[in-house]
């Protein structure tokens, strides 16, 4: 299909996400889709992010749109990057290759998950100029030196320690639609993978994905009660001590992800962190959290640390509301896993586009060229 044909039929992200629900089965919809708890918090980013305005502007003549962004010593072309997803082959076949690729052809960052369905070796090949590699922190120095080195080998320039992750969180839709760790095609499972083909043929090809970066340190470790995963046996809770090691021992750009308090930024600023990423995990940690977004402009005001933003990213309009409240880049999570799972390998590219063209209509209504003059969005009243 034409890039253009794909617009007429999936014009928004929202087109992807129903797509995407009727080509997966269920429970992989729901490890997707679900945050945690009654899912409050995960609603609350959609509704804090739809709540910010802008005034439209007007008579400002033809406008010859930049998207460019510096971030962290870099051009890129556009102000957001792909986030790191667990399992991520599980959502679609050749996920994180397929993600990799697409993000280094425009050049934007891609980060892989300590515990996505490849490892930092498999990746090596696919990766671009921009790949980040996403931690949770291995409790034994050894496995700890041992991943930095083999992130490194493979490619990967940045690193990003998850700190939101003190504890592992309830997940109850995950639960509830019978996923295990590693999934098990129960009889259950195996009726909703019979009426989506799509998804059916593509994992009869690559085979039911494993956290295969562990594959290494988890041998006759496998036997873990089924709502828990390897990915819990290793890691630890870290403290600020856990951090300044990280910071010694990665020679590269160190971000801290998972910041949604202000007090949190200087401690992180004077042991050396590059940059704070400030996310609620999409809501799926802590139900009892406020929207990412409201807590973006209080650590804006508290730090010069540039800031990342993710949790509720689906539309070009978004990532202008993020940047206008003191966002400098935004990462997406769910949104590309919607394009592949709607769209299969261009599906990615495809949101990239749409992103692209929803961010120059909304700069146009706001009579800008550039994202540096993005204004400080309003909350709207309730309607
Ligand atoms: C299915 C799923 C798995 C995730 N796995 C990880 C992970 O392994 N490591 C991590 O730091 N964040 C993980 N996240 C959080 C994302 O990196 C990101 O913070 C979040 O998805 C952004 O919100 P959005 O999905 O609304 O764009 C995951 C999110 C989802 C939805």
């Amino acid at each position: 299909m034409r890039p253009m044909d794909l617009h007429s039929i999936y014009p928004g992200v929202m087109d992807l996400k129903w797509r995407a629900e009727k080509r997966l089965p269920r429970f992989v919809w729901d490890f997707l889709d679900s945050g945690t708890g009654t899912e409050a918090t995960k609603a609350r980013n959609r509704a804090a992010l739809d709540a910010l305005g802008f005034a439209p502007s007007i008579l400002h003549g033809p406008l010859d749109f930049d998207l460019s962004r510096d971030f962290l010593g870099h051009s890129f072309p556009l102000p957001f990057g792909f986030a790191p997803l667990g399992m991520s082959g599980m959502v679609w076949p050749g996920a994180e290759r397929i993600l990799a690729q697409t993000a280094a052809r425009a050049g934007l960052p891609y980060s892989l998950s300590t515990v996505a369905s490849q490892s930092p070796e498999d990746m090596a090949p696919h990766l671009g100029d921009h790949a980040w590699f996403q931690l949770y922190p291995p409790k034994k120095e050894e496995i700890r030196r041992d991943m930095l080195d083999r992130a490194r080998d493979a490619g990967f320039g940045t690193l990003v320690l998850t700190v939101d992750v003190p504890v592992a969180s309830r997940r109850e839709r995950q639960t509830r639609s019978g996923l295990t760790h590693p999934p098990a095609l129960t009889p259950r499972l195996l009726a909703q993978v019979a009426v989506r083909p799509a998804w059916a043929l593509g994992m009869a090809r690559t085979g039911m994905p494993r956290m295969r970066s562990l594959d290494k340190y988890t041998a006759g470790r496998e036997h873990l009660p089924p709502t828990e995963h390897i990915g819990y046996l290793l890691r630890t809770s870290p403290d600020m001590e856990y951090v300044k090691w990280l910071r010694d021992n990665w020679n590269g750009p160190f971000l801290i992800k998972g910041v949604m308090r202000a007090q949190d930024a200087a401690p992180l600023d004077s042991i050396g962190v590059d940059a704070l990423w400030v996310s609620n995990h999409a809501g799926r940690q802590f139900d009892g959290a406020r929207a990412s977004i409201e807590a973006l402009p209080e650590i804006r005001s508290e730090t010069r640390l540039p800031l990342i933003f993710d949790s509720g990213i689906e539309s070009g309009l978004d990532i202008l509301r993020a940047l206008g409240m003191g966002a400098d880049f935004v990462m997406l999570g769910r949104a590309p896993h919607f394009a592949l799972a709607a769209l299969g390998s261009p599906g990615p590219d495809h949101l990239i586009d749409i992103l692209r063209k929803d961010l120059q209509a909304n700069m146009g209504q706001m009579g800008i060229a550039s994202l540096a003059e993005v204004p400080v969005p309003t909350v709207l009243p309730p309607i």
